[in-house]
């Protein structure tokens, strides 16, 4: 075997250099380099190069079990109907949300799989304490590998091939020829390699957990999204029990899917209906707040939106939103302002999605300047009308798209009365048992809502 040695090139220009520098010779990029390993070929086979050749698509067939259903509808829809055969999943999120624990309920609703779990985050002790709070099947396929270095593990796989690899997390695994630390991009971005691979050539699927925040990266993940094939975020608020599985990427499927999960006492619990719960603690009667149904992936989902409009107590009025972008928030707060005459300039505008989802429609605006409205002048909505509609510059209500599910869901959920964008009345048949009310402008919906 050739001698591996590794060495570090500038990200921008490709500047090769036998040592870490700060500062690119040729570029002048800072921090721009990465470490890789020269002796790639010494790992590799190559196959003899006569039986390689083109293949017309007609002869390529794909056998039709090449998903393989988990069961967790949640997880299924997301993933596009089940986990690919050889693909490579990566799940991001921030630390203590439940990554690990839907990794091992995956694995205990595929008993009849051979899974290698590989951690290198808890010792094979730690996980069997979780397997025992997840009350997980007794059964011989399930085997850990606590370990972190890549030779070993990939050294593992190749005497006994498992059906379904979950690496836990891939900023711990390590190639020993490598001399950065585990968790710098040259590491990540080897071991991402290797498992890609390895999917790729013995069709195993392999999910990759990862640490990786809403707002960008702590180490890693980001470069190698474009490697994997699935890159799913699992976020939600800590101080909530409500998880929400959204897919980024996904190479066998839509990316608009969610799956909405629910951390219990045992587990991660299936949402199957999630209006419902993030309803649920509704208060009736009281100001600031608004249902506005929302479209997440192909699901609609009833919300409710919170807002709170109080007296500054300093020069500058505070803007607060969890689950709303702020910039959304001021572009609204400035319509209410020029189109409806409100005088917010000496107030605190806080804005909160219940149940810690966020959404970032513009449908749900309507909704979002009810309850901000309804605070303002501390007049509650009516509790038995949802509204939709996205708001434009002039005050104008513009139509929305899907809307004929959104109202089938306010229907389902008992409301009474649903108020939507004018433009948008004639495209679908109308469900019995609401009244559906179409609105020009901003003004005209209020009048309807307070
Ligand atoms: P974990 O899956 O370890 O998170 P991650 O791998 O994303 O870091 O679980 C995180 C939290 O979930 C932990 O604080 C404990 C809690 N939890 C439960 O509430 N119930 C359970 O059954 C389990 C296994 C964990
Ligand atoms: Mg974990």
């Amino acid at each position: 075997m050739a001698k591996v040695l590794s060495k570090y090139i500038c990200q921008s220009c490709g500047y090769e250099s036998p040592r870490w520098t700060g500062k690119c010779p040729n570029c002048s990029g800072w921090n721009t380099f990465v470490e890789e390993l020269t002796q790639r070929g010494a790992t590799r086979k190559t196959t003899t190069s006569s039986k390689v050749r083109g293949m017309p698509l007609t002869e390529i067939d794909i056998q039709d079990d090449y998903r393989t259903r988990t069961n967790i509808d949640e997880l299924d829809r997301v993933l596009g109907g089940g986990i690919v055969d050889g693909s490579v999943m990566l799940i991001g999120g921030d630390p203590g949300i439940g990554k690990s624990t839907l990794m091992m309920q995956i694995a205990a609703h595929l008993a009849d799989k051979i899974i290698l779990y590989i951690s290198g985050e808890e010792s094979a002790r730690q996980i069997k304490l979780r397997a025992d709070r997840l009350k997980f099947p007794k059964n011989d396929s399930f085997l850990v590998l606590a370990e972190t270095n890549l030779d070993i593990i990939q050294e593992v796989i190749e005497r006994t091939p498992p059906d379904i690899i979950i690496v836990d997390s891939i900023q711990t695994m390590f190639k020993p020829q490598l001399e950065s630390s585990a968790g710098s991009v040259g590491q990540v971005r080897e071991s991402a390699g290797l498992f890609t691979r390895i999917a790729k050539e013995k069709s195993i699927p392999v999910f990759l957990i990862g640490h990786v925040t809403k707002d960008g990266m702590i180490a890693g993940p980001k470069v190698i999204e474009h490697m994997v094939d699935t890159v799913m975020q699992f976020e939600g608020e800590r101080h909530y029990a409500y998880r929400i599985l959204r897919v980024m990427k996904n190479r066998f499927g839509s990316t608009n899917e969610i799956g909405v999960f629910e951390m219990r006492e045992n587990g991660l619990e299936e949402v199957k209906n999630p209006s419902e719960v993030f309803l649920s603690e509704r208060s009736f009667g009281a100001s600031g707040s608004s249902v506005v149904a929302s479209i997440e992936g192909t699901r609609p989902i009833l919300i409710e939106v919170q807002a709170l409009v109080t007296a500054t107590n300093y020069g500058t009025p505070q803007r607060n939103s969890t689950g709303v972008d702020l910039r959304r928030l001021n572009l609204l707060l400035a319509v209410l302002e020029k189109r409806l005459g409100m005088h917010l300039g000496q107030q605190d505008v806080f804005v909160n999605i219940a149940g810690g989802i966020s959404v970032d429609e513009p449908a749900v605006d309507l909704g979002i300047a009810a309850a901000i409205i309804s605070s303002f002048r501390d007049v509650p909505v009516d509790s038995q009308t949802v509204s939709v509609g996205e708001i434009g510059l002039g005050g104008e209500v513009r139509t929305v798209s899907h809307i004929e599910k959104r109202v089938q869901e306010a229907t389902k959920l008992g409301f009474q009365k649903i108020i939507i964008p004018k433009n948008n009345i004639k495209e679908f048949n109308k469900p019995n048992g609401i009244e559906i009310i179409g609105v020009e402008r901003i003004d005209d919906a209020i009048k309807l809502l307070l």
